[in-house]
């Protein structure tokens, strides 16, 4: 039976199947994740590790962990881990996908509206004080009924996204590596070349895993592309935006707002340029955190786990070792 490190508590039946399958389990305590050094440690004595987004597992965390088998990571992202060297190490990498798109999509759609209609800004505005009458002039927003949405990268989330806008009669653009008939037909999506869909969407949302060819992705060149009427949806990764260019289009108005679930560094800093503008909505990586589906992802980590020490395969990976290390 093995010793699980799991770095954060986690909602739902996960500890209670690890430990009902016969494995120890240890708790990071506390709401912060482990220090990179306190993850060393705690890698360096178990057989399995689960992980979340902000646990940055490094080859040389690896390679000194000679019995960990698997890091299970509890996202459907996997860009804090690196598979291949994992793979080369013998560890399993495994993540949690087809559970949390309808989720992350209901929150990519709760930014777009609240972008869209100033409602964040106007429940600030309003607990303050700022209620005095009803303004022919007040906090007037875009309308997203009828409006382009441009989406990028057509995954699972993206998909589920576009699902969502064909209740709006938007005229949906996607940009991805690979087109989707049948989903072209089944929505009514129109592929675009890049340029296109920046040019002619008045909402972008990104949907694209961060890689080295995605890292970037909207710089300067992008958002002067954009029409300045559009805004930015972002609930992938903080990586996949330069942030600096974000924000000097924000500032010279190049693009209207935007609303982001995600950033570089997470937690942005509290003297972030970006928290300056009242039309800018942030919220803290919180796109999958339903308890129904934080619940399941947790369960899923600890399926792969289990799955691992008891000798298997696990069920969702995203790396093959050639040599699996042995329990
Ligand atoms: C993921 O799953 O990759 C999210 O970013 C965390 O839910």
């Amino acid at each position: 039976m093995g010793h699980v490190f799991i770095t954060r508590a986690v909602p739902g039946r996960a500890v209670e199947s690890l430990t009902a399958a016969g494995h120890s389990v240890q708790l990071w305590p506390g709401d912060l994740p482990p220090s990179p050094e306190a993850l060393a440690a705690a890698l360096a004595a178990a057989d399995a590790a689960f992980t979340t987004v902000v646990d940055f597992v490094s080859p040389a965390m690896l390679a000194a962990s000679r019995h960990l088998k698997i890091v299970a990571n509890m996202a459907v992202g996997y860009d804090n881990i690196d598979p291949a060297a994992a793979a080369e190490l013998g560890v399993w990498v495994t993540n949690t996908p087809g559970v949390l798109a309808e989720t992350t999509a209901d929150m990519a759609w709760a930014l777009l509206m609240a972008a869209a209609r100033n409602v964040v800004a106007s429940d600030r505005d309003t607990r303050a004080g700022g209620w005095k009458t009803w303004s022919p002039t007040g906090f007037l927003g875009v309308d997203v009924f009828g409006a382009t949405l441009g989406i990028v990268g057509l995954g699972e989330i993206g998909e589920a996204v576009a699902r969502r806008a064909t209740g709006f009669k938007m005229r949906i653009l996607y940009h991805s590596r690979t087109r989707k008939p049948a989903l072209e037909a089944d929505l009514g999506l129109e592929y675009a070349a890049f340029p296109d869909l920046l040019a002619g969407s008045d909402f972008i949302s990104l949907h694209t895993p961060l890689t080295p060819e995605t890292r970037g992705l909207m710089g300067a060149a992008e958002f002067a592309a954009m029409k300045p009427s559009a805004i930015l949806v972002n609930t992938s990764r903080g990586g996949v935006v330069d942030q600096d260019a974000l924000i000097e289009a924000l500032r010279s108005r190049a693009i209207a707002g935007a609303a982001l679930d995600v950033t570089t560094p997470e937690p942005l800093p509290l003297d972030s340029p970006l928290y300056t503008f009242p039309n800018v909505v942030i919220t803290p990586h919180i796109a999958s955190a339903s308890l129904a589906t934080r619940s399941r992802m947790a369960e899923m980590a600890a399926e792969n786990i289990i799955a691992v020490l008891g000798g298997g395969a696990p069920l969702h990976p995203v790396n093959r070792p050639t040599n699996p290390r042995h329990t």
